[in-house]
Parts: C-alpha cells; structure tokens; sequence
C-alpha cells in the first residue's frame, strides 16, 4: 500500500481531486451551512443522516476489517441490491484511495457490479447485525432484501458537492447509481467505482476506487472532523445539537460468529514514522 501522501494533494490520473481529498478539513464545514438549509427532499431521502467524510481517511473506517454491507445495481432502475461482504481490504490511502473486495459470481451482486462498475459500501454498526447477517443469508434473485429487511436506500448523492461543486442530492444520472445504505445504524457510506477488473476472473477480486464518502452525523467524529473532539457536543448541525454516540463495529470471525468493537488502545504516540495519518 502506498503510505506517504503527495504534498502537491495530486494523484496523478489526471482526474481532479475531490475537495474532501484536496481540503478535507473544510469539507465538513461547508457541510454544516448545506445542512442548515433544511431541505426537505434531503431529509425525507435519508441523506440528512450522513456528512461528508475525507476519502483519504476511509482507511480508518475499513483498516478495522469490519463486517460491510454491498449496494450495487441502479436506484432509479430499480436494479438496486444489497449483500453482505466480510473479505475486503484497504490497498491504497489516496492517488487514488483504493479498497479491494472479493463478491463472487454466486451472488447477484457480481452481475450488477459488472453490468454498472460501481458500489456502495457500507459500514453497519454492531446494531444492525442480525440484519446484515440475514442480507448475507439469501439473494436479491429471490427476495427484495431493501424491503424484506426494512433498509433505505439512499438515492446516490454527488461526490463532487463536497467540492463546492454538483448539488447534494445529485443529478438524475447520480440518482440512478447505487444508493447508499440509509437509517441511524449505518456509521458510514463510502461511494466506489471499479477502478480494475483485471483480477475478478481468477479471484472475484475488485479494485474500488473510492469517489465518495459520508459519515453518519451522530459518529463519535474521531473519523476525521477534528473540530468536533469527542465528547465535545456542543456543535450545530442542521440547527440540531450534534449528538456523539458510540457506534461499534462488526466483525466476521468466519463462522457468522463476530467480535465487536472494544476497548480502544491509543498507540498514536508510537507513531513516529505515520504522523501524517494522525490529523
Ligand atoms: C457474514 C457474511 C460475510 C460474507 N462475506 C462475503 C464476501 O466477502 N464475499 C461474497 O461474495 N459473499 C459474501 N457473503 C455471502 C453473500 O453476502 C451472499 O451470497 C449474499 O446473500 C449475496 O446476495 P446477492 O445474491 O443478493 O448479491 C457473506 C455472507 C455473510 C453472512
């Protein structure tokens, strides 16, 4: 995995940088005046639940390992599905942040990832577990799982307007992407495109390039928004007090047995070589 990040902020694939990559400390910011608008689209899609997370910083959300939700398929087509995914890691902070996943051919989510080249991956919290497991338990072939399980789909907003650019609850064509996952026990959202098909023939193994990411607003928002420390709840967001809670992380033993976030280990002092990962 490629450690360092470029100080000139340019990943050079010509693409340019999502401003929550290229100022991602501001993004969060801009996002409280958006949200104070009280748009009421926004609020009735699911969107208000979520803010904008800096796509460098997804690593702290996926280096974890925890247990994930998969949305693929199209929203506005009504091609949307949703799996269980346990077998995923991060492959590259940024230039660009990459995330490989394996979803095999078995499972209808692979024809839609390869009918769309594009996913949402979720990340649930310890709440919503039993849920996540019976997502995990049959297919999109046979039952509507959005439906079946009681989970909102999110109509996909545009990446870009955590750049200032694009609207926030996105053009018809960011509409018919994949939806992210709605609903309090969601900690975050992360927006992906296939970025590399070359090893999914021989080990069901996508390359994701993450193009956007959406944290939910009640996080503890050590994820990234330092100017909410924990426990400091005295921000405002949409004209409501932030509320901080803990939000626990999944994770797959193997078996459907999970463990589950615990006690944290503060090691950061440690770190004299990573400084850079700790703003
Ligand atoms: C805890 C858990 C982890 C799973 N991990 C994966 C995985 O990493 N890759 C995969 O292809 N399927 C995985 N599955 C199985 C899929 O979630 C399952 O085949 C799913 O129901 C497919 O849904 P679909 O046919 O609607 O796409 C997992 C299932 C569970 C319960």
């Amino acid at each position: 995995m490629s450690r360092k990040r470029d100080p000139k902020n340019e990943r050079g694939d010509g693409l340019p940088l999502n401003a929550s990559e290229s100022d991602p400390d501001r993004a969060p910011k801009k996002f409280k005046s958006a949200l104070g608008s009280g748009d009421s689209d926004e609020q009735s899609s699911g969107l208000d639940q979520f803010l904008p997370y800096p796509i460098h910083k997804v690593n702290r959300l996926l280096e974890p390992g925890p247990v994930l939700l998969v949305a693929t398929g199209s929203f506005a087509n009504k091609t949307h599905n949703i799996m269980t995914m346990g077998f995923h890691m991060m492959i590259q902070h940024e230039g660009p942040t990459l995330v490989g996943a394996c979803i095999g051919p078995w499972d209808k989510s692979h024809g839609n990832l390869n009918k769309t080249g594009e996913c949402v991956l979720a990340v649930p919290a310890v709440e919503m577990l039993e849920k996540v497991v019976d997502i995990g338990n049959c297919s999109g072939e046979d039952v509507d799982k959005w439906e079946t399980f009681g989970v909102n789909p999110v109509p996909a907003p545009d990446p870009d307007f955590a750049n200032g650019s694009g609207d926030r609850k996105g053009a018809e064509e960011d509409r018919a992407r994949a939806p992210l996952v709605g609903g309090e026990g969601i900690i975050a959202n992360i927006q992906c495109v296939v970025e590399d098909g070359a090893l999914v023939a021989r080990y069901n193994l996508w390359v994701l390039r993450v193009i956007g990411a959406w944290i939910n607003k009640d996080m503890d928002l050590e994820y990234g928004q330092e100017d909410q420390t924990p426990g400091d709840d005295g921000g405002s967001i949409g004209g409501g007090k932030l509320r901080k809670r803990e939000m626990n992380m999944a994770h797959h033993r193997g078996d459907g047995r999970f463990v589950v976030d615990g006690q944290e280990v503060d090691m950061r002092d440690r770190m004299v070589k990573w400084k850079e990962f700790q703003d």
